[in-house]
């Protein structure tokens, strides 16, 4: 775990103050309800935190992308609910953002209360991270405390531009997602193997190219390792190739020549001829793909070879499946290497957002060290790159004098 250099609600006095919460509570839904409600649940050490320090709590959130705009679609009533159940007391929603309704709920709030604004984002000086608006939100805290470690890679009002108005820190969760993940980064176990994947290499780009330094091996995972074979020349058959992205591929194998790591790429996969739950499939060596034929799933002596790193590993940093999981046909590849990962006896720290279901469907969620609730955060933080929300919180040396 890595030392914490920011201010966390340990560090300040709530007691009997109007915290500004910001949560990431940007669960999915389907038809109105809550299909995974983790973000929800990882929220509530911090909310029972402050509340049993009688702070009055004012929790901010978004849902969705509604662009500035009112969509009833992506209103927080189903947020407010389940936190309310979770809680077992009432969770006040105001009907707006920083209107009459969010201003007369903050009034009403007594010591230990907690209530909530409507989706932050329905204000267009959100995303705009407009100083006015983010001097309307801080008008309603004392302090401000940023749990959101999901969002912080956004510079938004809520999440980096109020955090320059009023006193603050960081909530619980989010200063586990920065020990844990900081921890892997910058003081771990050796060997440390990692395992990236994903459909598309255009978004893993920057993760591989910080991770060649700073860990033993990278194994590439997923449809984007067939960028790596067409910059190898090998064939793909119908397989998603990011054609604009073979160049970066082919650099990145050759960089890889020099740097810490091992660059590992698959050596079977599964392949189908359509994406489709009861498709023929045949197990097939990855850098010849037949024509007419996708990899939908990592084969068998891949799964075998990333357990066997596993096996030995100090830490395991694990983002992105390794096939299209969400069809149980393909998802033997993921599904296996998480078991591996969790047999493992490495500290094991797993990216956010796909994976984390993949990880619960496996069954072993609770035999992995940490899962992110972060997805383009988490992949940020492992870019290396400073996260506004993050960089926007106190030191907690600053906060302690
Ligand atoms: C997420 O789901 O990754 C966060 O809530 C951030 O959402 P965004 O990508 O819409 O900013």
């Amino acid at each position: 775990m890595a030392a914490l250099s920011k201010a966390t609600i340990d560090d300040i006095d709530v007691h009997g103050k109007r915290v500004l919460l910001r949560e990431d509570l940007n669960v999915p839904m389907r038809d109105g309800a809550i299909t995974d409600d983790r973000r929800i649940r990882e929220a509530m050490p911090t909310i029972e935190a402050l509340r049993s320090r009688n702070a009055r709590v004012i929790v901010v959130a978004h849902l969705g992308r509604p662009k500035g705009r009112i969509d009833d679609s992506a209103r927080l009533g189903p947020i407010a609910a389940r936190l309310s159940n979770l809680l077992g007391a009432d969770v006040r929603l105001a009907s707006d953002v920083v209107g009459d309704s969010a201003q007369s709920m903050v009034d009403s709030l007594r010591d230990g209360d907690v209530g909530m604004l409507e989706n932050v984002r329905f204000e267009p000086g959100e995303e705009a991270n407009d100083p006015e608006f983010a001097r309307q939100l801080a008008a309603f805290g004392d302090v401000f405390v940023n749990d959101a470690f999901g969002t912080a890679h956004r510079a938004h009002a809520s999440t980096e531009g109020v955090a320059h108005l009023l006193p603050a820190v960081a909530g619980k969760l989010m200063a586990r997602e920065l020990e844990m993940l900081g921890g892997v980064m910058d003081n771990p176990r050796t060997p440390v193997v990692a395992i990236v994947g994903g459909s598309k290499i255009s978004t893993k780009v920057g993760v591989l190219d910080h991770l060649l330094d700073r860990v033993d091996v990278v194994w590439v995972g997923g449809a984007m390792a067939c960028t790596f074979y067409r910059a190898l020349g090998e064939s793909t058959g119908t397989s998603l190739v990011e054609e604009e992205q073979v160049e970066t591929a082919r650099r990145l194998l050759e960089s890889a020549h020099g740097r810490r790591a091992d660059l590992r790429l698959p050596i079977d996969g599964v392949v189908v001829e359509k994406v489709a739950a009861d498709a023929p499939t045949q197990v097939v060596a990855w850098k010849a793909i037949p024509d007419g034929w996708m990899v939908v799933d990592a084969g068998p002596e891949t799964v075998q070879r990333i357990a066997a790193d596993c096996a030995g590993a100090g830490t395991i940093i694990w983002n992105g499946p390794l096939g299209i999981y969400e069809i149980p046909a393909f998802a033997a590849g993921t599904r296996d290497v998480a078991r591996a990962v969790a047999a493992s006896k490495a500290t094991t720290v797993i990216g956010g957002g796909d994976l984390a279901a993949a990880v619960q469907d496996a069954g072993v969620a609770d035999k992995i060290g940490f899962i992110s609730t972060g997805g383009g955060a988490t992949i940020e933080f492992l870019e290396g790159r400073t996260l506004p929300g993050v960089a926007a919180l106190r030191d907690r040396e600053v906060a302690r004098r």
